[in-house]
């Protein structure tokens, strides 16, 4: 059964809602009422997933896209409003993040990570917004990264995809406004999603914790709630804004 009724009758789809982040986000979505697409190039993982929410009483639906792809981008949007006929709410979470080296980074892995990171989130936007406009209203979440205001070494790829989704977030919510679309960015910091884990030891893990003001890694839990507040009526004064979450590791301004 749900818990809430926060987003009773509203679509969401949610990118990378097969790991981490994203899988919290669409469970937390489910959980308050929310008809839910994964939208995830792991189809096993998704399928897990949408089994475990649809289980705890949630309405999900899995589309396997690969972000790289225009043409998945355009055909996830039309088959999630010919299927629902609306979609009141995008949180684009899916991104990767290998690290290389600036000096190791190749045309081909720039290309990639600008792709995934930056471009789709643009023209997923772009096509979501334009079922939106029709409907005169919707909430758009982007992903970003405490990447995006201070250097990480070894991200220099990602840090420009994730700066650039910031800056291109405030102009895209200032020309929105006017169809009651807003569109907000959520900064992570340290979290400990399924792919962190996976990457990392325990030890790495604790050691990395250690640096940390908070003295831990957060939970993709306690972001997913900083999206889902974005996307909620509770937020209904904020587009263009950046929310921190970061265990209070910096504070850009
Ligand atoms: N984990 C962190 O410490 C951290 C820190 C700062 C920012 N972030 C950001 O938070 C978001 C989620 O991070 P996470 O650690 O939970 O990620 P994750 O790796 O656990 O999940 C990402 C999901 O995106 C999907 N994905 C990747 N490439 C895709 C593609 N081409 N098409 C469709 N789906 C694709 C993956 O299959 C995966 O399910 C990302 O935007 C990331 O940049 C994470």
């Amino acid at each position: 059964m749900s818990e809430g009724t926060r987003f009773d009758g509203e679509v969401a789809i949610v990118t990378g809602g097969a790991s981490g982040i994203g899988r919290a986000s669409a469970s937390l979505f489910a959980n308050e009422g929310a008809r839910v697409v994964i939208a995830d190039v792991d189809e096993g993982k998704a399928r897990r997933v949408a089994e475990s929410i649809a289980t705890a009483g949630g309405e999900v639906v899995v589309e396997r896209v690969d972000l790289s792809s225009l043409s998945d981008l355009e055909a996830l949007v039309e088959r999630t409003a010919e299927r629902f006929g609306q979609i009141d709410i995008l949180a684009n979470v899916a991104a990767i993040f290998p690290s290389a080296s600036f000096m190791k980074t190749s045309p081909t892995a720039w290309d990639r990570i600008i792709d995934i990171d930056l471009k789709a989130v643009f023209f997923l936007t772009q096509a979501v917004a334009r079922k939106m406009i029709e409907q005169n209203r919707g909430a758009i979440v982007n992903v970003a990264s405490g990447a995006a205001f201070r250097p990480v070494p070894g991200m220099s790829a990602y840090s420009a995809a994730k700066g650039g989704l910031v800056a291109m977030t405030r102009t895209i919510a200032h020309e929105l406004a006017r169809y009651h679309i807003r569109v907000n960015v959520v900064a992570p910091g340290h979290t400990a999603s399924e792919t962190v884990r996976a990457q990392m030891s325990q030890r790495s893990l604790d050691a990395a914790a250690d640096g940390l003001m908070a003295g831990r890694w957060l939970e993709p839990e306690e972001t997913a709630e900083a999206i889902v507040f974005l996307a909620s009526s509770a937020a209904s004064g904020m587009s263009g804004a950046v929310i921190n979450v970061n265990g209070g590791d910096f504070m850009p301004h």
